[in-house]
């Protein structure tokens, strides 16, 4: 049988989705029951670069599922020293249940999940964060009651988050309004996949446009992690900023929204760049619930992987 990968929302179909969001919220609720459905199973946890929250939260949340993980990272593995993803998959399929990658390069990612015989899990590509995307859609729930509907607003650079928020638009049936500069929008084959899917998807480069009567309002850091190398010398990383001051979130791009509009973040958060303290420590700002529920909804995902 095949591995069930969860490597993006558009390759999952919407019922299996609504599953593993239905589970995180179960799991939330049931934190502290001691059901240990994943007992003897072992995550082998791929870093090619930084992380805290999804590092944390993965590591915790198949412990107390009764499972176990491993930190890899290029530097102490051979995979740092030329060791092909191929073979490091077909290895570590003999060894653990499950893998999660976390790396620069979609292709890297995929590489692994064609050659290993366990389920691969993207935590973060240059190109999406899925993991992020459903942990975001269960906070959403949490705080109206469904999502299904919604208007979410994007602010900002069009990078990996918002993609995997435009597949989940589609997969959870919400609108999604993205305002972003000109260069910085998702790729137009991604918006019209969501189009064919029946997602009403549209991208403007007027944030206040975006913002109006929206029901969820999100942001991300001006530079994503794939991006710092392009954007390293100072002079480059200046333009993107300037680029983007337009998109920051704050209290009066905040109050376009519905006053009972709720701020997202996947975080971490530069501060006073895409979002100001006001808004991001205010009365709308769900970013801890947000990234408490990596932990929930990510059991959904490792028990429906591993299942
Ligand atoms: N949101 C998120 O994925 O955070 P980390 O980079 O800390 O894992
Ligand atoms: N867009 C950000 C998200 C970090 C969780 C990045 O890729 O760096």
């Amino acid at each position: 049988m095949a591995p069930r990968h969860f490597l993006d929302l558009d390759q999952i179909d919407a019922a299996t989705l609504r599953g593993i969001v239905d589970a995180g919220h179960s799991f939330k609720r049931h934190r502290r029951d001691g059901a240990k459905p994943l007992a003897g199973r072992t995550l082998a946890m791929i870093f090619e670069k930084p992380s805290t929250r999804t590092r944390v939260s993965f590591e915790v949340g198949i412990r107390e599922l009764g499972g176990d993980a491993l930190l890899l990272t290029p530097g102490n593995t051979q995979v740092g020293r030329g060791e092909t993803i191929a073979d490091t998959a077909r290895v570590l399929s003999r060894y653990v249940d499950a893998i999660m990658m976390r790396t620069d390069s979609a292709e890297r990612l995929n590489e692994m999940a064609r050659h290993a015989t366990i389920p691969v899990i993207n935590g973060l590509t240059d190109r999406s964060h899925p993991c992020q995307a459903l942990a975001d859609v269960m906070t959403v729930e949490e705080r109206r009651g469904g999502i299904a509907g919604a208007t979410v607003a994007w602010s900002g650079d069009g990078n990996n988050v918002a993609s995997s928020w435009i597949h989940a638009a589609a997969r959870f049936r919400f609108r999604m309004r993205l305002a972003c500069p000109e260069t910085m929008r998702p790729a137009q084959s991604l918006i019209d996949w969501a189009r064919a899917e029946g997602a009403d998807v549209s991208v403007t480069a007027d944030p206040e446009a975006a913002v109006r009567d929206a029901d969820v309002v999100v942001t991300d850091t001006w530079v994503s992690m794939h991006a710092e190398s392009a954007a390293g010398g100072a002079a480059a990383r200046e333009k993107l900023h300037n680029q983007l001051v337009p998109y920051r979130v704050d209290d009066r791009l905040m109050s376009y929204a519905k006053k009972d509009a709720i701020f997202m973040h996947c975080l971490p958060a530069h501060r006073g760049e895409e979002v100001t303290d006001s808004v991001i420590d205010g009365p709308q700002s769900v970013v801890w619930d947000e990234a408490e529920n990596r932990l929930h909804v990510q059991k959904g995902i490792l028990a429906w992987c591993m299942a």
